[in-house]
């Protein structure tokens, strides 16, 4: 990290976001030395008329209990120590110009290189109060010093609802900051299984000519949990599966599995290259669509009791390009279903001319678990060990807690949250990008929202709706002996 005075200012300090993810991350990245006591400060700002210590009693209370107790103990209480806690609204300038002021106060103590000041505002806020937020930031906490640094604010999904309160809220944040300063995050852009798809795909020559419209029959990007919306069911039911995770978490895997090779590494090249994939996206037709809602769902106080939100939902697309015209992608996401795991499955065509009649025991598949155990491996065809002549359906496996047994897999928020400090926006969402990826999808939230198109039924800890799956063998989806 470059030198100098560095804030990090959580919004939002006592919802929800804050506890399970930005303080856990920031204590990470300062047990790894990421971030030092010298320059390091942590504001938590929220409306709650607490103290510095309840905030940190808060904290550590979201750590797991490993970090809070013997070797870890010592740098918990250090990394407790840089935690101030500021409480105000988050639509007065009261507040803010006080935050301003504590900030400021930090900035000159002697440990900091004089002057300088950088300055991240992590709003772990709904998006509601964005607009009210990134105002006052800009007015009162904006970093005034003359001689460098900078000050930027990360913001979460969602990003609106839909295209046109996506755009409204980039117009004002767009207003208030120029685009190198905001980061808009996406988490799954944070894991070490998606960071890998363009090493994967551009480093490796194995790849490069069979990924394509001739030799992959289907691409299927699936995520699952096997709970419900517990705890979060108020929010959920406004937004539901596609705005939570398809629009944004399996889109940008889609973008990134699907994209061209970017000129460089440089954050604006791919990231063009992911704008065109979206751009190239074929409306979705609802046939191409199976929406389902777990039995039990309603029964959520804090969801309407003829909610007709989807809790799952599978979406077959397709990309109009001379890579992948035919091919299609499909993205499928829901709660309370049997398993959690996310993962790509890249599924290729038939072998010609088959001598060994084994095409039904399966084609070949590669997959790319992003969790939990990442992994990647390939589903080929081999000869059955033995004196016969038979063939068997085998894995070529790369399963990353056996081969790289001494490297711990960092979260993604911890990645994240580095690349703001130190202003990588490779793995951040470009407002060209989300406006793209709310076009494809607004038209069929609209009708889903309408009640035109409705979520069918199904069992908590079931694969999902029925009609899920022969909507992917009508895609072409053919399943491999044994899955
Ligand atoms: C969040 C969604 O963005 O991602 C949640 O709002 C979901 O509904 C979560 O549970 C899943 O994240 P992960 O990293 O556990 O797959």
């Amino acid at each position: 990290l470059d030198n100098g005075c560095l804030s990090i200012v959580v919004l939002g300090a006592s919802g929800d976001l804050a506890k399970k993810k930005t303080f856990p991350a920031l204590f990470h990245l300062f047990k790894q030395g990421f971030l030092t006591t010298n320059e390091v400060h942590i504001f938590g700002y929220a409306r709650s008329k607490i103290t510095d210590e309840d905030l940190r009693d808060r904290i550590s209370s979201y750590l797991s209990p490993g970090e809070v107790s013997t070797e870890s103990s010592e740098s918990l209480s250090k990394f407790l120590k840089l935690i101030k806690y500021v409480s105000g609204s988050y639509d007065h300038e009261d507040g803010f110009l006080l935050l301003n002021d504590e900030i400021s106060k930090h900035e000159t103590t002697k440990n900091s290189q004089e002057g300088t000041s950088r300055r991240l505002f992590y709003l772990a806020l709904p998006p509601s109060v964005y607009p009210s937020v990134s105002k006052m930031i800009r007015t009162c906490c904006m970093n005034q010093s003359h001689l460098g640094g900078w000050t930027r604010i990360v913001v979460e999904k969602p990003f609106g609802k839909d295209l046109k309160s996506s755009e409204e809220l980039s117009a004002q944040l767009g207003e208030l900051f120029d685009e190198p300063q905001i980061y808009r995050i996406d988490h799954y852009l944070g894991k070490e299984l998606v960071q890998n798809l363009l090493v994967l795909r551009f480093a490796n020559r194995f790849f490069l000519p069979l990924w394509n419209r001739d030799n992959i029959a289907n691409i299927q990007i699936v995520f699952r949990e096997d709970f419900g919306t517990e705890g979060r069911g108020g929010y959920f039911d406004e937004y539901g599966i596609i705005r939570d995770i398809i629009q944004n978490h399996l889109l940008q895997v889609l973008c990134l599995v699907a994209m061209e090779k970017p000129v460089s590494l440089k954050p604006e090249h791919i990231r063009d290259e992911k704008v065109k994939v979206l751009q190239s996206v074929v409306p979705i037709k609802d046939e191409d669509v199976v929406l389902g809602q777990y039995q039990g769902y309603t029964d959520d106080p804090t969801v309407s009791d003829n909610s007709n939100t989807p809790t799952f939902a599978t979406v077959v697309m397709h990309i109009h390009n001379e890579r992948w015209e035919g091919v299609p992608f499909i993205l499928k996401a829901g709660k309370a279903l049997n398993s959690k795991k996310a993962e790509i499955r890249v599924q290729f065509k038939d072998v010609p001319g088959d001598i060994f009649k084994c095409q039904k025991q399966g084609r070949n598949e590669f997959v790319i678990r992003l969790q939990p155990s990442e992994a990647m491996y390939m589903k080929l065809t081999v000869k059955k060990p033995g004196l016969n002549m038979s063939t068997i359906q085998s894995e070529l496996d790369l399963s990353y807690s056996q081969r790289y047994q001494d490297v711990i897999i960092p979260e993604a928020y911890e990645r994240l949250i580095l690349d703001t400090v130190r202003g990588d926006q490779q793995h951040f969402v470009r407002r060209d990008e989300l406006k793209a990826a709310w076009e494809i999808f607004t038209p069929l939230l609209h009708r889903i929202d309408d009640g035109e198109v409705n979520p069918i039924s199904y069992k908590p800890g079931s694969r999902g709706p029925a009609e899920a799956d022969e909507l992917l063998s009508k895609a072409g989806y053919r399943q491999t002996h044994g899955y």
